[in-house]
């Protein structure tokens, strides 16, 4: 699966697709990350990215023609037998939930790729929302900016492909369960006593179909 990040700030991204399980997951060739540099594709020898509201107002917006210009490039580097959606993270977007994560996951499995789309500044020019396949929202608050969001869409989905984590994660990934259901129980380790709290009894006692009503009980949220 090619998951391709159109951003003004991709060394962002350098450090965590680097580290742990993004990074075994292209280091196993599960996936391919490629950053696209949005300055690049900006207008003149300043290679301008950003121009001042129509209407007045503060701050600036990310002029359309960049972005459009960087988004057919992307399209340009998917292979011939895949095809790719192109997704933007903003606060007007839908909840961005764990079925989405699956549902993605499935389809790259199926030939299907990312391009994400990094807005920054104050906002972009709305016509480049006619080249955007999903818009998304990663929570009720507001960040400076796309790359955030676009590293937790890729974490989310990523770590559901075959061989990322281990053999379960792809059974999850056809079962498409509630979004509510993937909570997980609290889990311990040793030491048995820590500072005064003790690991709940019935994990001890290797009484799996206690353990596992326990579990079940205990799977909510905080
Ligand atoms: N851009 C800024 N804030 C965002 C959020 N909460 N979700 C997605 N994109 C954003």
């Amino acid at each position: 699966m090619k998951i391709q990040i159109i951003t003004l700030f991709p060394e962002m991204f350098v450090k965590v697709f680097g580290s742990s399980m993004l990074w075994k997951a292209q280091d196993r060739g599960i996936v391919e990350y490629a950053l696209v540099d949005l300055r690049q594709f900006g207008i003149g020898s300043r290679k301008t990215v950003d121009d001042t509201p129509y209407g007045g107002g503060d701050g600036m917006l990310l002029k359309p023609e960049p972005i459009v210009a960087a988004i057919e490039y992307a399209k340009s580097q998917v292979a011939e037998d895949r095809s790719a959606r192109v997704l933007l993270p903003t606060p007007r977007g839908k909840q961005y939930v764990q079925s989405d994560a699956k549902r993605l996951a499935a389809a790259g499995l199926n030939g299907g790729d990312l391009i994400v789309v990094c807005p920054r500044y104050e906002g972009y020019d709305e016509r480049v929302t006619e080249y955007i396949d999903e818009q998304f929202c990663i929570g009720n608050y507001v960040l400076t900016g796309g790359e955030l969001p676009a590293m937790v869409l890729v974490d989310s989905v990523v770590r559901l492909l075959p061989g990322v984590l281990g053999g379960e994660a792809s059974a999850e990934i056809e079962s498409f369960q509630d979004d509510d259901q993937n909570i997980e129980f609290p889990q311990f380790t040793r030491p048995e006593v820590f500072r005064g709290r003790r690991v709940p009894e019935v994990l001890l006692n290797g009484n799996h179909g206690e353990i596992a009503k326990w579990r079940a009980e205990h799977s909510h949220k905080a």
